[in-house]
Protein backbone atom coordinates (compact mmCIF):
# COMPACT_ATOMS: atom_id res chain seq x y z
CA UNK A 1 0.00 0.00 0.00
CA UNK A 2 1.09 3.44 -0.63
CA UNK A 3 1.14 6.40 1.03
CA UNK A 4 -2.40 7.73 2.34
CA UNK A 5 -3.21 10.95 2.84
CA UNK A 6 -5.94 10.99 6.34
CA UNK A 7 -5.84 15.05 6.47
CA UNK A 8 -3.91 18.11 5.00
CA UNK A 9 -0.01 17.18 6.00
CA UNK A 10 -0.64 14.02 7.44
CA UNK A 11 0.11 11.13 5.84
CA UNK A 12 0.03 6.61 6.60
CA UNK A 13 3.77 5.97 6.02
CA UNK A 14 3.07 2.65 7.36
CA UNK A 15 3.89 -1.35 5.93
CA UNK A 16 0.64 -3.92 5.74
CA UNK A 17 1.50 -7.43 6.76
CA UNK A 18 -0.42 -9.63 5.24
CA UNK A 19 1.28 -12.82 5.49
CA UNK A 20 2.37 -12.61 9.25
CA UNK A 21 0.36 -15.37 10.91
CA UNK A 22 1.88 -15.82 14.43
CA UNK A 23 3.38 -12.85 17.09
CA UNK A 24 5.51 -12.97 20.34
CA UNK A 25 5.89 -16.63 18.96
CA UNK A 26 2.26 -16.84 20.30
CA UNK A 27 -0.57 -15.01 19.08
CA UNK A 28 -1.95 -15.90 16.33
CA UNK A 29 -2.85 -13.76 13.55
CA UNK A 30 -5.65 -15.13 11.02
CA UNK A 31 -6.11 -11.37 9.50
CA UNK A 32 -1.87 -10.37 9.35
CA UNK A 33 -1.45 -7.20 10.25
CA UNK A 34 0.10 -3.58 9.87
CA UNK A 35 2.96 -1.24 11.43
CA UNK A 36 1.14 1.83 11.39
CA UNK A 37 3.90 4.96 10.87
CA UNK A 38 2.67 8.61 10.08
CA UNK A 39 4.06 11.22 8.65
CA UNK A 40 3.24 15.25 9.70
CA UNK A 41 4.41 17.96 7.80
CA UNK A 42 4.45 21.14 9.35
CA UNK A 43 4.85 24.55 8.01
CA UNK A 44 8.43 24.33 9.94
CA UNK A 45 9.12 21.02 10.84
CA UNK A 46 8.14 17.51 9.73
CA UNK A 47 7.82 14.50 12.18
CA UNK A 48 7.35 11.19 11.77
CA UNK A 49 4.82 9.06 14.61
CA UNK A 50 6.95 5.68 15.19
CA UNK A 51 8.52 3.68 12.35
CA UNK A 52 7.50 -0.50 11.63
CA UNK A 53 8.50 -3.69 12.35
CA UNK A 54 12.08 -4.78 11.11
CA UNK A 55 10.99 -6.99 8.52
CA UNK A 56 9.40 -4.33 7.29
CA UNK A 57 12.06 -1.65 7.10
CA UNK A 58 12.43 -1.70 3.18
CA UNK A 59 8.52 -0.44 2.75
CA UNK A 60 8.91 2.58 5.00
CA UNK A 61 11.91 3.91 3.98
CA UNK A 62 9.99 3.32 0.27
CA UNK A 63 7.50 5.60 1.47
CA UNK A 64 10.18 8.15 2.93
CA UNK A 65 11.96 7.84 -0.29
CA UNK A 66 11.05 11.89 -1.02
CA UNK A 67 11.21 13.43 2.29
CA UNK A 68 14.18 15.37 1.97
CA UNK A 69 13.94 16.04 6.01
CA UNK A 70 12.41 14.89 8.95
CA UNK A 71 13.33 16.64 12.74
CA UNK A 72 11.29 14.15 15.16
CA UNK A 73 10.45 10.87 15.29
CA UNK A 74 8.38 10.29 18.25
CA UNK A 75 8.81 6.63 19.50
CA UNK A 76 5.16 5.70 21.31
CA UNK A 77 6.41 2.66 22.16
CA UNK A 78 9.93 1.06 22.44
CA UNK A 79 8.31 -2.79 21.19
CA UNK A 80 10.48 -3.22 18.22
CA UNK A 81 7.35 -3.66 16.02
CA UNK A 82 7.28 0.36 15.95
CA UNK A 83 10.86 0.74 16.83
CA UNK A 84 12.42 -1.66 14.53
CA UNK A 85 13.15 0.45 11.73
CA UNK A 86 14.09 3.97 13.61
CA UNK A 87 18.42 2.73 13.18
CA UNK A 88 17.57 2.82 9.27
CA UNK A 89 15.82 6.22 9.50
CA UNK A 90 17.92 7.54 12.12
CA UNK A 91 20.95 7.21 9.49
CA UNK A 92 19.30 8.79 7.09
CA UNK A 93 18.02 11.53 8.64
CA UNK A 94 21.32 12.81 10.77
CA UNK A 95 19.71 15.47 12.26
CA UNK A 96 16.27 13.66 13.10
CA UNK A 97 15.59 13.45 16.77
CA UNK A 98 13.84 11.01 18.61
CA UNK A 99 10.83 12.03 20.95
CA UNK A 100 9.92 9.56 23.95
CA UNK A 101 8.39 9.35 26.98
CA UNK A 102 11.65 9.02 29.89
CA UNK A 103 11.09 5.63 30.32
CA UNK A 104 10.99 5.31 26.76
CA UNK A 105 14.49 6.29 26.45
CA UNK A 106 16.37 3.52 28.12
CA UNK A 107 14.23 0.97 26.38
CA UNK A 108 15.64 2.39 23.05
CA UNK A 109 19.06 2.24 23.80
CA UNK A 110 19.07 -0.69 25.45
CA UNK A 111 16.97 -2.64 22.32
CA UNK A 112 17.73 -0.83 19.44
CA UNK A 113 21.16 0.71 20.54
CA UNK A 114 20.00 4.24 19.56
CA UNK A 115 22.67 6.96 20.57
CA UNK A 116 21.48 9.02 23.60
CA UNK A 117 21.63 12.05 21.99
CA UNK A 118 19.94 11.34 19.58
CA UNK A 119 16.63 10.70 22.05
CA UNK A 120 14.73 13.56 23.65
CA UNK A 121 12.64 13.44 26.52
CA UNK A 122 9.08 14.67 26.79
CA UNK A 123 6.75 15.19 29.91
CA UNK A 124 3.14 14.25 29.71
CA UNK A 125 1.12 17.19 28.94
CA UNK A 126 4.32 18.88 26.81
CA UNK A 127 3.85 20.27 23.60
CA UNK A 128 6.25 20.32 20.33
CA UNK A 129 5.36 22.85 17.76
CA UNK A 130 5.94 21.76 13.76
CA UNK A 131 4.93 25.05 12.98
CA UNK A 132 0.75 24.91 11.93
CA UNK A 133 0.43 21.60 14.07
CA UNK A 134 1.26 21.15 17.70
CA UNK A 135 2.26 17.75 18.97
CA UNK A 136 0.74 17.20 22.66
CA UNK A 137 2.14 14.63 23.97
CA UNK A 138 0.11 12.01 26.45
CA UNK A 139 1.80 9.91 28.91
CA UNK A 140 -0.08 6.41 28.79
CA UNK A 141 2.24 4.02 30.88
CA UNK A 142 0.75 -0.21 30.40
CA UNK A 143 -0.60 0.54 27.04
CA UNK A 144 1.02 -2.07 26.11
CA UNK A 145 4.37 -1.09 28.21
CA UNK A 146 5.58 0.78 31.03
CA UNK A 147 7.09 4.17 28.61
CA UNK A 148 3.79 3.61 26.05
CA UNK A 149 2.27 7.27 25.10
CA UNK A 150 -0.03 8.58 23.12
CA UNK A 151 -0.05 12.00 20.73
CA UNK A 152 -2.82 14.46 20.67
CA UNK A 153 -2.38 16.58 16.98
CA UNK A 154 -4.26 19.89 18.58
CA UNK A 155 -5.33 21.54 14.63
CA UNK A 156 -6.63 18.17 13.71
CA UNK A 157 -7.92 16.82 16.73
CA UNK A 158 -5.91 13.82 15.69
CA UNK A 159 -5.41 10.85 18.65
CA UNK A 160 -2.19 8.59 18.31
CA UNK A 161 -2.67 5.79 20.38
CA UNK A 162 0.34 3.29 19.43
CA UNK A 163 -1.22 -0.04 20.53
CA UNK A 164 -4.41 0.81 21.99
CA UNK A 165 -7.36 0.88 20.02
CA UNK A 166 -5.48 -1.27 17.20
CA UNK A 167 -6.09 -4.47 15.62
CA UNK A 168 -4.29 -7.43 14.29
CA UNK A 169 -6.09 -6.47 10.68
CA UNK A 170 -3.96 -6.35 7.28
CA UNK A 171 -6.46 -4.35 4.97
CA UNK A 172 -5.64 -2.35 1.90
CA UNK A 173 -8.23 0.78 3.22
CA UNK A 174 -6.06 2.43 6.26
CA UNK A 175 -10.65 3.62 6.79
CA UNK A 176 -11.19 0.00 6.34
CA UNK A 177 -15.28 0.18 6.76
CA UNK A 178 -16.34 -3.02 7.67
CA UNK A 179 -17.06 -2.37 11.14
CA UNK A 180 -17.60 -5.09 12.47
CA UNK A 181 -14.67 -7.37 11.16
CA UNK A 182 -12.71 -4.33 12.63
CA UNK A 183 -14.82 -4.86 16.06
CA UNK A 184 -13.41 -8.05 15.88
CA UNK A 185 -10.44 -7.94 15.09
CA UNK A 186 -10.17 -5.27 17.87
CA UNK A 187 -11.22 -7.50 20.29
CA UNK A 188 -8.96 -10.77 19.55
CA UNK A 189 -6.54 -8.01 19.85
CA UNK A 190 -7.68 -6.36 23.27
CA UNK A 191 -7.91 -9.84 24.36
CA UNK A 192 -4.62 -10.97 23.16
CA UNK A 193 -2.71 -8.02 24.19
CA UNK A 194 -4.57 -5.08 26.48
CA UNK A 195 -6.96 -7.40 28.77
CA UNK A 196 -4.07 -7.59 31.50
CA UNK A 197 -4.17 -3.79 31.52
CA UNK A 198 -7.80 -3.58 31.98
CA UNK A 199 -7.61 -1.10 34.91
CA UNK A 200 -5.45 0.78 33.53
CA UNK A 201 -7.27 1.56 30.50
CA UNK A 202 -10.32 2.34 32.22
CA UNK A 203 -8.32 5.53 33.71
CA UNK A 204 -6.54 6.20 30.35
CA UNK A 205 -10.45 6.61 28.92
CA UNK A 206 -10.96 8.73 31.81
CA UNK A 207 -8.35 10.96 30.53
CA UNK A 208 -8.50 11.08 27.10
CA UNK A 209 -12.71 11.99 27.14
CA UNK A 210 -11.07 15.65 28.05
CA UNK A 211 -10.25 16.45 24.25
CA UNK A 212 -11.84 16.80 20.96
CA UNK A 213 -10.98 13.53 18.97
CA UNK A 214 -12.27 13.58 15.52
CA UNK A 215 -9.70 10.16 14.20
CA UNK A 216 -8.21 7.75 16.24
CA UNK A 217 -4.86 6.47 14.49
CA UNK A 218 -3.58 3.14 16.10
CA UNK A 219 -0.42 1.75 15.45
CA UNK A 220 -2.36 -1.56 14.30
CA UNK A 221 -4.77 -2.03 12.04
CA UNK A 222 -7.49 0.28 10.12
CA UNK A 223 -7.77 4.29 11.18
CA UNK A 224 -11.02 4.95 13.03
CA UNK A 225 -12.74 8.24 11.70
CA UNK A 226 -15.47 7.76 13.67
CA UNK A 227 -13.77 7.20 17.32
CA UNK A 228 -17.02 6.92 19.55
CA UNK A 229 -17.31 3.05 18.00
CA UNK A 230 -14.15 1.59 18.76
CA UNK A 231 -13.62 3.96 22.03
CA UNK A 232 -17.25 2.45 22.93
CA UNK A 233 -16.26 -0.82 22.57
CA UNK A 234 -12.90 -0.55 24.63
CA UNK A 235 -15.14 1.06 27.35
CA UNK A 236 -17.79 -2.58 27.73
CA UNK A 237 -14.83 -4.36 27.32
CA UNK A 238 -12.60 -2.48 30.13
CA UNK A 239 -15.88 -2.52 32.15
CA UNK A 240 -16.85 -4.65 35.46
CA UNK A 241 -19.81 -6.02 33.37
CA UNK A 242 -19.72 -9.63 32.61
CA UNK A 243 -21.96 -12.00 30.53
CA UNK A 244 -24.51 -14.83 31.46
CA UNK A 245 -21.99 -16.97 29.49
CA UNK A 246 -19.52 -20.08 30.45
CA UNK A 247 -16.00 -20.67 28.94
CA UNK A 248 -14.91 -24.46 28.92
CA UNK A 249 -11.40 -24.93 27.35
CA UNK A 250 -10.76 -28.88 27.10
CA UNK A 251 -8.49 -31.25 25.74
CA UNK A 252 -10.04 -34.92 25.76
CA UNK A 253 -7.73 -37.94 25.46
CA UNK A 254 -9.81 -41.34 25.00
CA UNK A 255 -13.26 -39.06 25.62
CA UNK A 256 -14.01 -39.46 29.30
CA UNK A 257 -13.57 -35.44 29.47
CA UNK A 258 -15.26 -35.11 26.37
CA UNK A 259 -19.00 -36.36 27.60
CA UNK A 260 -18.43 -34.34 30.73
CA UNK A 261 -17.45 -31.27 28.65
CA UNK A 262 -21.09 -31.94 26.42
CA UNK A 263 -22.81 -33.10 29.63
CA UNK A 264 -22.27 -30.19 31.18
CA UNK A 265 -22.55 -27.72 28.76
CA UNK A 266 -25.90 -29.15 27.54
CA UNK A 267 -27.51 -28.44 31.09
CA UNK A 268 -26.26 -24.95 31.69
CA UNK A 269 -27.67 -24.42 28.15
CA UNK A 270 -31.02 -25.31 29.30
CA UNK A 271 -30.61 -23.37 31.97
CA UNK A 272 -30.38 -20.20 29.99
CA UNK A 273 -26.42 -20.05 30.43
CA UNK A 274 -24.83 -19.60 26.80
CA UNK A 275 -21.47 -21.87 26.60
CA UNK A 276 -18.70 -21.37 24.57
CA UNK A 277 -16.49 -24.60 24.22
CA UNK A 278 -13.14 -24.62 22.89
CA UNK A 279 -11.33 -28.21 22.09
CA UNK A 280 -7.59 -26.62 22.80
CA UNK A 281 -6.10 -29.30 20.56
CA UNK A 282 -7.08 -27.54 17.85
CA UNK A 283 -9.10 -24.35 18.92
CA UNK A 284 -8.01 -21.01 17.61
CA UNK A 285 -6.14 -19.46 20.85
CA UNK A 286 -7.36 -16.13 19.76
CA UNK A 287 -11.00 -17.06 19.62
CA UNK A 288 -10.45 -18.73 23.23
CA UNK A 289 -9.37 -15.49 24.54
CA UNK A 290 -11.58 -13.51 23.29
CA UNK A 291 -14.50 -15.52 25.13
CA UNK A 292 -12.83 -14.70 28.21
CA UNK A 293 -13.49 -10.92 27.98
CA UNK A 294 -16.62 -10.99 28.91
CA UNK A 295 -17.23 -14.55 30.29
CA UNK A 296 -18.46 -14.40 34.15
CA UNK A 297 -17.69 -18.45 34.44
CA UNK A 298 -14.50 -20.24 32.91
CA UNK A 299 -14.79 -24.37 33.34
CA UNK A 300 -11.55 -26.10 32.31
CA UNK A 301 -11.60 -29.43 31.56
CA UNK A 302 -8.76 -31.76 31.27
CA UNK A 303 -8.01 -35.42 31.77
CA UNK A 304 -5.27 -36.68 33.83
CA UNK A 305 -1.85 -37.18 32.20
CA UNK A 306 0.82 -39.15 34.52
CA UNK A 307 0.21 -36.90 37.74
CA UNK A 308 -1.35 -33.51 36.47
CA UNK A 309 -3.27 -32.24 33.76
CA UNK A 310 -3.18 -32.12 30.12
CA UNK A 311 0.41 -30.28 28.92
CA UNK A 312 -2.12 -27.85 26.54
CA UNK A 313 -4.45 -27.75 29.19
CA UNK A 314 -1.64 -25.88 31.58
CA UNK A 315 -0.82 -23.67 28.88
CA UNK A 316 -3.92 -22.17 28.14
CA UNK A 317 -4.06 -22.16 32.55
CA UNK A 318 -1.28 -20.08 32.23
CA UNK A 319 -2.01 -17.71 29.35
CA UNK A 320 -5.70 -17.06 31.25
CA UNK A 321 -3.77 -16.42 34.55
CA UNK A 322 -1.46 -13.92 32.59
CA UNK A 323 -4.18 -11.99 31.39
CA UNK A 324 -6.31 -11.33 33.68
CA UNK A 325 -9.75 -11.67 32.47
CA UNK A 326 -12.60 -10.53 34.53
CA UNK A 327 -14.14 -13.71 35.52
CA UNK A 328 -16.26 -14.24 39.04
CA UNK A 329 -16.44 -17.88 38.94
CA UNK A 330 -14.52 -20.76 37.97
CA UNK A 331 -14.13 -24.80 38.05
CA UNK A 332 -12.32 -27.56 36.89
CA UNK A 333 -13.84 -30.71 35.64
CA UNK A 334 -11.98 -33.79 34.17
CA UNK A 335 -11.09 -37.22 34.57
CA UNK A 336 -8.17 -39.48 35.66
CA UNK A 337 -6.83 -43.14 35.39
CA UNK A 338 -5.49 -44.38 38.27
CA UNK A 339 -4.77 -40.72 40.13
CA UNK A 340 -3.14 -37.41 40.50
CA UNK A 341 -3.20 -33.64 41.40
CA UNK A 342 -4.64 -32.31 38.25
CA UNK A 343 -7.35 -30.09 40.27
CA UNK A 344 -4.71 -28.93 42.51
CA UNK A 345 -2.04 -27.87 39.69
CA UNK A 346 -4.52 -26.41 37.97
CA UNK A 347 -6.21 -24.06 41.21
CA UNK A 348 -2.22 -23.09 41.88
CA UNK A 349 -2.18 -21.77 38.34
CA UNK A 350 -4.96 -19.18 38.85
CA UNK A 351 -3.11 -16.68 41.76
CA UNK A 352 -3.81 -13.69 38.95
CA UNK A 353 -7.65 -14.15 38.76
CA UNK A 354 -10.16 -12.71 41.78
CA UNK A 355 -12.57 -15.33 41.26
CA UNK A 356 -14.80 -17.92 43.64
CA UNK A 357 -13.88 -21.67 43.00
CA UNK A 358 -17.04 -23.93 42.63
CA UNK A 359 -16.40 -27.92 44.16
CA UNK A 360 -14.53 -29.57 41.38
CA UNK A 361 -15.74 -32.31 39.52
CA UNK A 362 -13.25 -34.74 38.61
CA UNK A 363 -14.12 -38.60 38.10
CA UNK A 364 -12.17 -41.92 37.93
CA UNK A 365 -12.23 -43.35 34.07
CA UNK A 366 -15.59 -43.17 32.63
CA UNK A 367 -18.42 -41.07 34.20
CA UNK A 368 -21.31 -42.83 35.90
CA UNK A 369 -24.41 -41.67 37.32
CA UNK A 370 -22.99 -39.85 40.24
CA UNK A 371 -20.85 -37.92 38.74
CA UNK A 372 -23.60 -36.78 36.04
CA UNK A 373 -25.45 -35.98 39.28
CA UNK A 374 -21.98 -33.88 40.68
CA UNK A 375 -21.83 -31.92 37.06
CA UNK A 376 -25.97 -31.26 37.45
CA UNK A 377 -24.91 -29.89 41.02
CA UNK A 378 -22.18 -28.02 39.38
CA UNK A 379 -24.32 -26.12 36.30
CA UNK A 380 -27.10 -25.58 39.28
CA UNK A 381 -24.55 -23.85 41.06
CA UNK A 382 -23.16 -21.42 38.30
CA UNK A 383 -27.03 -20.64 36.99
CA UNK A 384 -27.58 -19.66 40.74
CA UNK A 385 -24.51 -17.91 40.71
CA UNK A 386 -25.11 -16.05 37.87
CA UNK A 387 -28.67 -15.36 39.26
CA UNK A 388 -27.72 -14.18 42.32
CA UNK A 389 -25.04 -11.93 40.71
CA UNK A 390 -27.36 -10.41 38.33
CA UNK A 391 -25.97 -11.79 35.45
CA UNK A 392 -28.37 -11.61 32.34
CA UNK A 393 -26.70 -10.18 29.46
CA UNK A 394 -25.47 -12.39 26.22
FE1 LIG B 1 2.45 -3.27 18.79
FE2 LIG B 1 3.31 -3.49 22.10
O1 LIG B 1 3.59 -3.42 20.25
Amino acid sequence: MKPKKIKEGVFWTGAVDWDRRLFDALIPLPDGTSYNAYLICGTEKTALLDTVDPSMTAVLMSHLEDVKSIDFIVSHHAEQDHSGALPIVLDKYKNAKVVTSPKGKPMLIEHLHIQDDRIITVNDGETLSLGNKTLEFIHAPWVHWPETMFTYLREDKILFTCDLFGSHLAASDIFYHEYWKVCEASKRYYAEVMMPFRTTIQKHLERIKKYEVSMIAPSHGPVHKDPKCIVGSHQEWVSDNVSNTVVIPYVTMHGSTQVMVDYLAEILSDNGVQVEKFNLSVADTGKFVMALVDAATLVIASPTVLSGAHPVVVSAVFLTNALKPKLKFTSIIGSYGWGGRMVEQITGMLSGLKVEILAPVVVKGQPVKKDFEALETLASEITNKHKENKIYRI
